[in-house]
């Protein structure tokens, strides 16, 4: 995978790996990159503090801003036609009581392809592995058909509705709210149901150390 590649800050102290991605902490030079992708009216108008239009101001704040405050937010890299690229992000963007929350979007060009499913699988694994959450929680619009499917791959269980405001959308939007428990987390896990059944770099390092080789 060309994205092993990466070399990453030794400031950084978490890196997330999946089958397919890297996910590593924004820095500054991404902020072409982040606002080049960003610039959609669809991420603006599914999400809650991305605007629309998108500057490259708006991609500098936004790394400074989450270098600054040590934020759980991730760029994910993927193997595009050999050459390691960013293609979305994802992160914990609020939180709800006690309940971490998690939000994501996928750049245009590489939608349709499961990234967004293991992203947010990476950050849900992150959240109940390394964080030590009881609960997770996600939004999404309810027009937003992908987005909760992307959820409900992921174990999410339907928990009500509400508004959230949207500075993309100028306003505020009805969305589903849903839950994910540890305990049932534990359970897709011991089911094959989640990323160590499908994402085969993992499922080969398991096997690995199961027979004592790597
Ligand atoms: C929502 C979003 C993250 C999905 O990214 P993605 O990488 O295309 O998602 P995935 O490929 O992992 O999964 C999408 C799923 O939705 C399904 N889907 C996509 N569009 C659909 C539609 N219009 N109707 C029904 N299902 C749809 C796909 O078939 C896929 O499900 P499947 O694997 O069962 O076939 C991406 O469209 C995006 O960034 N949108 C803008 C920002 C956003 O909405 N962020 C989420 C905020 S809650």
């Amino acid at each position: 995978m060309v994205c092993e590649k990466l070399e990453f800050d030794e400031r950084e102290d978490c890196i997330l790996r999946t089958g397919r991605l890297v996910l590593r902490r924004p820095r500054a030079g991404d902020a072409a990159r982040i606002a080049e992708l960003a610039n959609d009216r669809t991420i603006a108008e599914n999400t809650v503090v991305i605007p629309h239009p998108y500057t490259l101001g708006d991609a500098e704040k936004f790394v400074a801003h989450v270098t600054e405050a040590k934020a759980e937010t991730f760029l994910a890299f993927a193997d595009i036609e050999g050459v390691c690229t960013m293609v979305g992000c994802g992160g914990f963007t609020a939180q709800e009581g006690d309940v971490p929350t998690i939000g994501y979007w996928v750049g245009a060009p590489y939608r349709g392809r499961g990234f967004a499913t293991e992203i947010a699988r990476a950050l849900v694994d992150h959240a109940f592995e390394d964080m030590g959450a009881e609960r997770l929680g996600v939004s999404c619009r309810v027009t937003n058909t992908a987005s909760r499917r992307v959820i409900e791959k992921c174990g999410f269980q339907w928990a009500g509705c509400g508004l959230s405001s949207s500075l993309g959308f100028k306003g505020s939007f009805p969305v589903d709210k849903f839950r994910l428990e540890r305990g049932i987390w534990q359970s897709l896990i011991a089911w094959g149901h989640g990323r160590r059944a499908r994402w085969p770099v993992n499922a080969v390092s398991a096997n690995a150390e199961a027979e004592g080789t790597r």
